[in-house]
């Protein structure tokens, strides 16, 4: 079995052709590669999955959406705080006439209130996934949390100075922390998209895999509750045999790619499950959904069926 990269992996180290890649896209990866925050990222892992209770875990992780749930929270934070510093900007060029500038204020406050109060269901979100990542992902993770804090202090900031009636520094702040949270979105959509966080890494088996049907295990030697691994074509696919019959199921867990084959089979409210071996997710042996995350998007599920000689076939099905 292979061991979980969320303790083990010894992160990617740059490349020889690093030097020729775009300054920006080697500032953005710049801290998966400052190996002293793991100082701070391992006991700061060991606390998220501590304190949290596995249904809280859950409902932040978004398992019940389908989809995670840090990015729609985000949405509304950075949605706000953009539509705050645009009507501060406009005050600061002039082009607020004077009986509309104390709408504008009370406008702009407000929107940086409601960025400030989202934010924090959206950290919280942000700590419950961050546990869950490889050490390069979690390095990258803490610098785009750190840019995002110093943005809601910031926003925190100019708030308390409209406040106090200091609104041309309140909006001057405002600017600045949209800045920083831009940065922070920046590093956070590089984290998902070059880095992998939060996308399905079990999507392309439907694609890669070979049609037609594919003998995947002997169904006598199959163990009840013991899955073992098969091929469809190159494509790693894990089987179980059940009370109920036979599953199959792409082996690459959707969460981090762990193996499911090295995983367990359990029992979620009744329901046969198959359980990951790296970080614990829990996927229906029925139809392949998840029963519990960190995982939010469901395991690509084979069409399976025993043939006349005792062996296990299994085919890829077209997306619905
Ligand atoms: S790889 Fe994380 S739960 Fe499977």
């Amino acid at each position: 079995m292979s061991a979980d990269p969320t303790t083990s992996h010894p992160g990617q180290r740059p490349s020889a052709t690093a030097a020729t890649r775009p300054l920006l896209l080697r500032l953005l990866d710049a801290p998966v590669h400052w190996t002293g925050l793991d100082a701070v990222a391992a006991p700061a892992r060991d606390l998220v999955r501590a304190v949290e209770p596995r249904w809280l875990a859950d409902l932040l992780h978004g398992t019940w959406l389908g989809h995670p749930l840090h990015p729609v929270l985000a949405q509304f934070v950075v949605g706000s705080w953009t539509s705050a510093a645009a009507v501060d900007a406009l005050s600061l060029a002039g082009l607020v006439p004077d009986d509309l500038a104390d709408g504008a204020d009370a406008t702009a406050a407000a929107l940086a209130g409601a960025g400030v109060v989202t934010a924090l269901p959206t950290i919280a979100s942000g700590w419950t996934d961050w546990a869950e990542l490889h050490p390069d992902q979690q390095r990258l993770g803490l610098v785009h949390a750190a840019s995002n804090y110093t943005a809601t202090a910031v926003f925190v900031a100019s708030l308390v100075q409209r406040w106090r009636g200091r609104t041309t520094s309140a909006r001057w702040l405002s600017l600045a922390g949209i800045s920083t949270a831009t940065l922070g979105a920046a590093l956070g959509g590089h984290l998902s998209y070059r880095w992998a966080a939060g996308a399905s890494h079990a999507e392309h088996v439907p694609h890669v895999a070979p049609e037609g049907w594919h003998r995947v295990a002997a169904y006598d030697e199959l163990v009840v509750d013991e899955p073992v691994q098969g091929h469809v074509g190159d494509v790693p696919v894990v089987v179980v045999r059940t009370a109920a019959g036979v599953s199959v199921l792409a082996d690459s867990c959707s969460h981090l790619a762990g193996p499911l084959s090295g995983g367990r089979v359990t029992r979620e409210h009744g329901e046969a499950c198959l359980v990951c071996p790296w970080h614990g997710s829990a996927f229906r042996l029925v139809d392949g959904s998840v029963a519990a995350g960190p995982a939010v998007a469901p395991q690509p599920l084979l069409a399976s069926r025993v043939d006349v000689d005792g062996g296990v076939l299994a085919r890829v099905v077209p997306l619905p």
